[in-house]
């Protein structure tokens, strides 16, 4: 049986190796990635799909702003196991996780992504003429769909990085944390 469900800490290392079984290294590489490397993705909207209790499936949106002052969200990486795709599931993640962010209150999402696929979802290239990507971008993959109706009228300019910065560690604590064990450790061997 599948289910979707809010992704959870344990869910992390399950969905980064689907990714890299769906995106191969080059996804890091991707202009998309700029907008969310450091950044924690929007509040209850990563989701997971499972089956049978293993992860197969996995969507996040991330808060951007589509042209300054402009709050909007940024969807992807969208995969799906290749094992399990064709039965709906990606379907299934791109409707909840649409679901979710129009009771959020968000007012609309970008994507860059397969028109061919997305529009299915009433995403399209109609409104995101006068944006662009932070890098490379094919401006035909740059979609959009508005939430609240007019949301992204006359939307023009970058689209920027507005999430919460995801914590970083305290590399100063960790190298202190480190160099007290390894203090301990010589105390010990000479007293031994
Ligand atoms: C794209 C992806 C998430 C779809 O997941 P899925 O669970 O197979 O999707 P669904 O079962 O809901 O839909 C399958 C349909 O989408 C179509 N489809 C899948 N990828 C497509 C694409 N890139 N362009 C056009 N159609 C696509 C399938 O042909 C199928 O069509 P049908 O309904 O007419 O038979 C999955 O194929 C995947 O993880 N791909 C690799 C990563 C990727 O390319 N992601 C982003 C796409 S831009």
């Amino acid at each position: 049986m599948v289910t979707i469900r809010e992704e959870k800490f344990a869910d992390i290392a399950a969905r980064e190796a689907l990714l890299d079984e769906a995106y191969g290294a080059a996804r890091f590489t991707k202009t998309s990635e700029r907008l969310r490397e450091g950044r924690l993705a929007a509040d209850g909207l990563s989701l997971v799909a499972t089956h049978n209790g293993r992860l197969v499936g996995t969507v996040r949106l991330w808060n951007v702003t589509a042209g300054p002052g402009r709050a909007a969200l940024l969807l992807g990486p969208l995969a799906v196991h290749q094992a399990h795709r064709n039965r709906g599931i990606g379907s299934a993640l791109m409707r909840r996780a649409i679901a979710r962010a129009r009771l959020a209150g968000h007012y609309a999402i970008v994507l860059v992504g397969d028109a061919a696929y997305y529009g299915r979802f009433g995403f399209s290239a109609a409104a995101t003429g006068a944006l662009w990507m932070p890098g490379q971008f094919d401006r035909d993959r740059l979609l959009a769909l508005e939430l609240k109706s007019g949301a992204l009228a006359g939307a023009l300019g970058m689209i920027g990085a507005a999430g919460r910065r995801a914590p970083t560690p305290d590399l100063a604590a960790l190298v202190a944390r480190d160099g007290h064990g390894e203090r301990t450790r010589v105390r010990r061997a000479r007293a031994a």
